[in-house]
């Protein structure tokens, strides 16, 4: 397998809103980040992953774009980014911007042309379509609840959104607009930056015609028929062509609704399109009837074997992302952990060693590397994020299910668990504000904050900085072969690496008890690389409640 640096990095996602505020407004920025950045260093990060900072007004908190070559005024200057950037690169951490082009704001200029007038030359940068029989042109829902598709007055059309209305989506097959995209992102790279992590970017092609899709519930068609169109690696060949292959960047598709077998297109290691991908089965597995808007535990037999069928599956051909967190999931400790006070901190490190000893790349999302949970939401009106806000409304106005049987399973997966403040101290607003946050701070943050963690030699926060620590001394953990054992065990997550003669074994207790297990023979004198317990003796064939550790052998 080929080596590169992106294989070997470990990546920090910063959402700017919730990282740190410099100035007291309640809103996180560039200056804020800044300021951090000896904290990521010192945590031993590679590459951060920024979400966007670009110009937008903030009805998906930047995901919906204005003005793709300037920063969001909340967030700072150009000036100010230029800053952090060279600030960032002092210190040897390379930052990936969000590249969000499945869409634009509706405030972007390319959409306040495209809408003027059925014959404005950006018409045909966006989807415009006539009704049908008086109602939309197809049957397809919108990620964010309703359906995907807009009436305009202006010019008595509609237009086509996959996420919220304010997210109009871009005609790919239009080549203008793919010179635009390229054209910007070739200003990016000659700034400097250091990749991309690409939105969505499995939904540009759409299939054509926009036929009606496959119902997916009672009132909407499953838009993830947008999903790995026709045309989207023609697309993201060329540009890999004439752009991403005339730099050295480390590139990620967010790649919603991909197969093992799209995935191997999309990453492959012949490097014509991107790095690796960035897919969400496994942390699909815990929805249920009322989609992902479920309180159940995440199965561990499910997903072992989903992610044993990515880890085996890319092996050698392709590249995976390691990840349980990000902006868009709730807190892994609440999914698969124990958020007690008693285990929060052994099932956090658990979590955490079972991912970063994976191959692939592996993403922190800020928080995680200090245990953070999901935050006691009370009522809708607790919420920011529009996912969630929209979701509650249809469910149950026009779907009919009762406030107290849907609100717990949306505020257990609601967005805004992973976007509450980073808790920094165990001052007010835990050092995230001088003044009123945008959304609430975890009351929690007494206890569970950086400070106190950094200087803790046992806190989960070592331990995050140990396992990146070790994945940049061991190739094994990088390149190593993966192989499951006990694949039908309901609360064991045991597999092993093996690279040119040395193996690595590691154990995962997800269960909250006490279980016998006794390393194989051959790793019985290996090296214990990493545990998070240390009062008791592997080998006496108990593991305690969520321990976990890793043993090396040659
Ligand atoms: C991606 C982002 C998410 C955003 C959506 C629309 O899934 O991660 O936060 O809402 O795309 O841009
Ligand atoms: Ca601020």
């Amino acid at each position: 397998m080929k080596k590169t640096w992106w294989k070997e990095s470990v990546i920090y996602q910063i959402y700017p809103r919730s990282f740190a505020d410099s100035n007291g407004d309640g809103i996180g920025d560039l200056n804020g980040i800044t300021s951090k950045l000896d904290y990521l260093k010192n945590l031993g990060i590679d590459v951060i992953w920024l979400s966007p900072v670009y110009k937008s007004p903030n009805d998906d908190n930047g995901y919906d774009i204005s003005d793709y070559e300037d920063i969001m005024d909340e967030f700072g200057t150009m000036e100010d980014f230029d800053e952090m950037l060279s600030e960032a690169h002092a210190r040897g951490i390379k930052i990936v911007m969000d590249l969000v082009v499945n869409h634009t704001s509706d405030e972007h200029k390319w959409f306040l042309e495209s809408r003027s007038s059925g014959d404005n030359p950006k018409r045909d940068y966006y989807f415009w379509r006539e009704g049908r029989d008086g109602k939309e042109p197809n049957n397809w829902g919108s990620w964010f609840s309703g359906s995907a598709w807009k009436y305009d007055e202006t010019t008595d059309m509609y237009y086509l959104h996959l996420f919220s209305p304010k997210q109009p989506d871009l005609n790919w097959d239009n080549p203008a607009v793919r010179k635009e995209v390229f054209d910007m992102m070739t200003r990016w790279c000659e700034k400097g930056i250091d990749g991309f992590r690409m939105d969505v970017i499995s939904l540009i092609s759409k299939p054509e015609g926009l036929p009606d899709a496959p119902l997916m519930n009672e009132l909407y068609g499953d838009c993830g028929c947008t999903a790995n169109g026709a045309h989207v690696h023609e697309y993201i060949q060329e540009m890999n062509r004439k752009v991403l292959s005339k730099y050295d960047l480390l590139t990620v598709g967010e790649t919603a609704c991909v197969t093992l077998e799209e995935a191997k297109k999309y990453a492959n290691s012949e490097g014509t399109e991107l790095n690796m991908v960035f897919q969400f089965e496994h942390v699909g597995l815990d929805g249920g009837e009322q989609f992902k808007w479920s309180t159940r535990k995440m199965p561990l037999v499910p997903l072992k074997e989903n992610l044993t069928k990515w880890q085996k599956g890319l092996d050698g051909v392709a590249w995976n992302s390691l990840f349980f967190c990000n902006h868009d999931q709730p807190r892994i400790v609440n999914r698969l952990g124990d958020p007690s006070d008693e285990l929060r901190e052994t099932s956090a490190k658990c979590i955490a060693t079972c991912l970063h000893m994976m191959q692939g790349t592996p993403y922190v999302y800020q928080g995680e590397e200090l245990g953070m949970v999901n935050y006691p939401f009370r009522s809708v009106k607790d919420f920011n994020d529009l996912e969630s806000i929209n979701a509650y409304y249809e469910l149950t106005e026009k779907m009919g299910w009762k406030p107290s049987e849907i609100f717990p399973g949306i505020a257990c997966k609601s967005r805004d668990n992973a976007r509450t403040p980073m808790q920094w101290d165990d001052s007010p607003n835990a050092g995230f504000t001088t003044g009123k946050p945008w959304l609430a701070v975890n009351p929690n943050y007494v206890k569970i904050n950086a400070a106190e963690q950094v200087i803790r030699e046992d806190s989960v926060y070592n331990y995050y900085r140990k396992l990146i620590e070790l994945r940049h001394t061991y190739d094994i953990i990088v390149y190593g072969h993966y192989e499951l054992q006990l694949a039908e065990d309901p609360e064991l997550f045991v597999y092993t690496r093996e690279l040119d003669g040395q193996k690595l074994l590691v154990v995962c207790n997800f269960s909250d008890h006490e279980r016998e297990f006794m390393p194989d023979e051959e790793f019985r004198d290996g090296k214990v690389l990493i545990r998070n317990l240390d009062n008791n003796n592997i080998l006496d064939g108990i593991l305690e409640p969520y321990e976990a550790y890793v043993i090396y052998a040659e």
